[in-house]
């Protein structure tokens, strides 16, 4: 996969040279390119922003010098942006491997990124990451790739407001990279963390030494009863998920909760019928 990221800020990115991102740069798995905007500017002050149109607060980021840099960018492998395969006037693109080019916009206006976006992204061939900083990037870029048949991500972190859009690049390459194949050493890993496929947040988990300033780890995992010690973890992923994130808890599709998960349940407060997961009348569940 290639990631390429383009900032005014080149030196925030600076931490994807650490770490298992890092490593998997090194070993060829991940081709990731940080770029700075400012390259792209035209004028001897090198500007990438003007002031918003209809008047208000800041400084919106100038859409001649993005498409500037996002053209140059999707022309490197060939493509005029199109997804290669099966883009309409894709004559003549060379077709790389399987998945699309995204072009990926952080905003706090965008669609909350999440495993499932992580995923997804995980199967693209190229991805763009544009930050924009101020108060964002002229709507006409995003607008003006969809319609080129790029596919276009706007994502948000969280329910906050950032400085800028690096902070989430470093978020997104990280969650990505860590799905591609050879990058995790032990892909097992992948499969039990939080937000993995049960849909619960992940059990406490301990290491050595059995106590601690006289804190006992649980006997059951010292046990080597492989049966007990799943059952209590996933007992302990249900009970946390519904005091943190009583909305995973009413995500989770009825068919996959057994009984001793519905028993779990039941002394939480929440009831499992043909509703899915729903809290008991009279239950404070939130
Ligand atoms: N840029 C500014 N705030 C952001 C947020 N919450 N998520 C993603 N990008 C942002």
């Amino acid at each position: 996969m290639r990631i390429d990221v383009v900032t005014i800020f080149p030196e925030y990115l600076a931490p994807l040279e650490l770490s298992l991102v890092g490593k998997a740069r090194t070993a060829g798995l991940l081709d990731l390119r940080v770029h700075d905007l400012r390259s792209w500017a035209t004028d001897r002050h090198r500007t990438v922003d003007d002031s918003p149109l209809g008047g208000g607060a800041g400084m919106v980021m100038r859409p001649d010098v993005w498409g500037e840099a996002l053209d140059t960018l999707l022309g490197e492998d060939g493509e005029d942006g199109e997804d290669g395969e099966d883009g309409e006037d894709g004559e003549g693109a060379v077709p790389g491997p399987a998945g699309p080019t995204v072009l990926l916009v952080p905003t706090p206006s965008g669609d909350r990124f999440d495993q499932r976006t992580a995923e997804r992204l995980a199967g693209s061939r190229r991805i763009l990451v544009a930050c924009g900083r101020y108060e964002g990037i002229d709507s006409r870029v995003a607008d003006h790739y969809r319609a080129r048949g790029v596919q276009v991500l706007e994502i948000s972190l969280g329910d906050y407001v950032l400085n800028g859009g690096e902070v989430a690049a470093l978020v997104v390459v990280e969650a990505v990279a860590r799905l591609l194949p050879g990058v995790v050493g032990n892909p097992e890993s992948l499969v039990e963390e939080s937000h993995g496929a049960a849909g619960l947040l992940e059990y406490p988990v301990y290491t050595r030494p059995p106590v601690w300033r006289d804190q006992e780890v649980p006997e059951v995992l010292l046990s080597g009863h492989h049966a007990r010690i799943a059952r209590w973890r996933r007992d302990r992923a249900l009970e946390r998920t519904a005091r943190r994130r009583p909305d995973l808890l009413r995500a989770l599709p009825a068919d996959e909760l057994d009984r001793a998960d519905r028993a779990v349940l039941e002394a939480l407060g929440w009831t499992v019928d043909d509703g899915g997961v729903v809290p008991q009348p009279g239950a404070v569940a939130d």
